[in-house]
């Protein structure tokens, strides 16, 4: 049985360069199958403006299965799109009708600035984590971790909150564009952890100030981040951040 096709009209934020203006520019995706992915249907419209010899449009991508992290606009004003638990690299075009008029822009935040058209800087992310998003000291070999008893719940609820795969949908979500969701995500991970606890007060404190540093907002609650999340964190992780660094900093606890 052959795929259905529809013809989408597309407006994409165009930007030559990192602190140059941008703009909406039309674009028509015509003969688009409805089983392909909403990436594919951008390398096809691109494959098109390569054709013509014209800039194709930047985006970021990788693993293209939901799980690198890589991939995120804004879709109708809308993070990764319409479909809950998604990213943009498994939203598929049966979602969208034909006719329709499409919308795809940046995220927008102080902390990502914009690279080229879609694509944007989340090196912040990166830096949030290298101010303690690991465990640096000795939990011994591959032997002592199947020796050391973790409670079910907690196994469960680190789990899954190692599930964030950074993509920054929660920032460009929220009106506050706080990475809170993510900096809580990568903090409980690791505070559930017994291979976490020696260094968890010393965590949560520097990667808090570096969240604040890198000049991404503060959370006030609106859940926006919660609603787009692919990976659906939920915004319990924020309590619990914000429990791990209160505790650390009334003990004391510098960077
Ligand atoms: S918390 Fe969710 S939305 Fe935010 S970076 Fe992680 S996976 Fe993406
Ligand atoms: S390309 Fe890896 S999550 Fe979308």
């Amino acid at each position: 049985m052959s795929a259905k096709t529809i013809t989408v009209s597309l407006k994409v934020w165009r930007q030559p360069a990192k602190d140059q203006p941008g703009r909406l520019v039309d674009y028509v995706a015509r003969d688009i199958s409805t089983d392909m992915s909403f990436l594919e249907m951008l390398d096809v419209v691109n494959e098109g403006l390569i054709r013509k010899g014209e800039d194709p449009i930047a985006f970021d991508s990788d693993c293209r299965e939901g799980i690198c992290g890589a991939c995120g606009c804004m879709i109708n004003g809308v993070a990764h799109g319409p479909d809950p638990g998604t990213t943009t690299c498994q939203l598929h075009m049966r979602r969208f009708n034909n006719g329709e008029t499409i919308v795809i822009e940046p995220w927008r935040a102080k902390a990502f600035p914009v690279l080229k058209d879609l694509m944007v800087d989340r090196s912040a992310f990166d830096r949030i984590v290298a101010a303690g998003g690991y465990i640096s000291v000795s939990i011994g070999g591959a032997q002592d971790a199947n020796g050391i008893p973790v409670p079910k719940a907690d196994s469960d609820h680190a789990m899954d909150s190692a599930a964030c795969i950074g993509c920054g949908a929660c920032v460009a979500a929220c009106k506050n564009a706080a990475a809170h969701l993510f900096t809580s995500a990568k903090i409980t991970h690791l505070a559930l952890l017994p291979q976490g606890g020696p260094e968890r007060e010393r965590r949560a404190v520097r990667m808090v100030e570096q969240m604040e540093a890198e000049g991404f907002g503060n959370c006030s609650n609106e859940g926006e981040c919660e609603a787009v999340c692919p990976k659906l964190i939920p915004i319990s992780n924020i309590a619990k951040m914000v429990r791990e660094y209160t505790r650390a900093v009334w003990k004391g606890v510098g960077v």
